[in-house]
């Protein structure tokens, strides 16, 4: 049993994290590949809240080994933040690895970040977590200007950071406004070097790790980060993120190959949510959208913006399914829409006239598509206590074998509140891997 993943299907924040701890005790390894501190994954376990960027979810095991591998960005002073949290939980993540390989966010890339989102595109500003994500890909492609986590360890660093921050503060002073305040090449070179040798202990080659693993049948379970819809190459592109954060990223981020990922578990919430900005088509800028959000607490975990909230959109599911190559879909804020008065699905869009199936691959299109939707009576019941599927009233059982029933793949978990416990399974396929059948 090699590789499983759990991969967003929607726009980000469908509580990944909650699923990853839960399925963790029964992998070796758990892994993040791709994004960065753009991330903000929530673990709840009793009294005790974990928000964590860039250390993967299975942290709190201290038996499963956790790896950032290199298709990752790292803020470095962001990662050790998160293990001086941790560490004051009492969790000493001596089972964490980093990629030697991972390419490190800096302040230029935060910098540009800013400068770039102030900008609009298609009309919008696509409203980033300004963590310098897409400055940082930019330059890994780039290659000239990029840093990887080793060349940290290198004696020539501070040579590196002078040529590149002389270089950086000459671009970015036409773009960052009348406030721009260059920076200072020293203090940053003294600022990472003092992160790189905090982070020492951690730095390996997770690639050969990996490889290993795989070579000896340990399961893997790797943590996808944002959503398939944020997809750079295959999700509402301009407004997405600057890495494959769908399936197609998996083999690409950790190295390791297509072949060894047998299993991809697809996390969808109950309704949609989105943050920053690009076309949703199926939001509620009303009373319902203001209701979802209160009922689900829907704010960042990262930027704690209010996320924008709508119906479930089964046209969209139905196409990031398929492109993440998912064979199980996991449920959750199953206990949000159950105490709505109505719940609706989205089943297919009108474009110029035409009643569609398909996901359009055009922002401006996807902005004027009008949903077809599905309309549910709500069933107004708490499942917050709820333990098993039994206890479900037929009206919630009826939505999500209609949502099990358009995205053409079975629904095998059902989340009802954030805790690990508040977790119900309906087959036995996803649930094995947790234990919990
Ligand atoms: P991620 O980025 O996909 O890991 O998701 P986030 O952590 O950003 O957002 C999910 C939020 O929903 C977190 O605050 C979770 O604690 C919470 N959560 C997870 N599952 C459920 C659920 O079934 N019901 C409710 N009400 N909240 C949940
Ligand atoms: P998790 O892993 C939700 C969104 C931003 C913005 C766009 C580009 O918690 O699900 P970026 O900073 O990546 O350049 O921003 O992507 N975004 C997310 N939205 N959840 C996330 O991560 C996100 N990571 C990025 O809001 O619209
Ligand atoms: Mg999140």
């Amino acid at each position: 049993m090699p590789g499983t993943c759990v991969i967003g299907l929607q726009w980000g924040d469908e509580a990944k994290g909650k699923l990853v701890d839960l399925l963790t005790p029964n992998f070796d390894i758990v892994c993040r590949y791709q994004g960065g501190s753009n991330a903000g994954h929530t673990v709840v376990t009793g009294d005790q809240v974990y928000k964590l960027h860039l250390i993967p979810s299975g942290i709190l095991n201290p038996d499963t080994m956790n790896i950032i591998a290199p298709g990752v960005v790292l803020n470095p002073g962001t990662i050790i933040e998160e293990l001086e949290g941790l560490k004051a939980k009492g969790i000493t993540a001596e089972n964490l690895m980093i990629s030697e390989r991972v390419h490190v966010v800096f302040p230029w890339h935060i910098a540009e970040d800013r400068a770039l989102n102030a900008k609009k595109v298609k009309g919008e500003s696509i409203g980033t977590t300004l963590r310098g994500i897409g400055p940082c890909y930019r330059d890994k492609v780039g290659r000239s200007f990029a840093v990887r986590l080793a060349d940290m360890l290198r004696e020539d660093f501070p040579e590196r950071v002078a040529s590149i921050v002389e270089a950086k503060n000459a671009m970015l002073a036409p773009i960052a406004g009348e406030d721009f305040e260059p920076l200072d090449a020293a203090a940053i070179t003294a600022e990472f070097s003092g992160y790189a040798e905090t982070l020492r202990p951690f730095v390996a080659d997770t690639t050969n790790y990996l490889l290993d693993a795989v070579d000896e049948s340990k399961s893997i379970l790797f943590e996808g980060a944002q959503g398939s819809l944020l997809d750079i190459d295959h999700g509402t592109f301009p407004f997405v993120t600057s890495s494959n954060s769908s399936g197609v990223g998996i083999s690409s981020g950790s190295g390791v190959p297509a072949r060894s990922i047998n299993k991809v578990v697809g996390v969808i919430k109950a309704y949609s949510t989105r943050v920053g900005g690009g076309p949703f088509p199926t939001e509620q800028e009303n009373e319902i959208g203001q209701q979802i959000r209160d009922l689900g607490n829907e704010y960042g975990t990262t930027t704690g913006r209010p996320r924008r909230c709508g119906w479930f959109d089964a046209v969209a599911v139905r196409y990031t399914a398929r492109l993440s190559g998912v064979s199980a879909l996991s449920l959750m804020m199953m206990d949000v829409v159950s105490l709505l008065p109505e719940v609706k699905i989205c089943v297919a869009y009108e474009l110029d006239g035409q009643r569609i199936t398909h996901f359009p691959s055009d922002a401006d299109d996807l902005r004027r598509v009008q949903p077809i939707y599905e309309t549910f009576e709500g069933w107004d019941t708490d499942l917050t206590a709820a333990t098993s599927y039994d206890e479900f009233p037929d009206a919630a059982k009826a939505y999500i074998n209609r949502i099990g029933e358009l995205i053409g793949i079975p629904v095998e978990v059902a989340s009802v509140g954030p805790d690990r416990a508040q977790t119900i399974v309906l087959a036995e396929s996803v649930s094995h891997l947790a234990g919990l059948a």
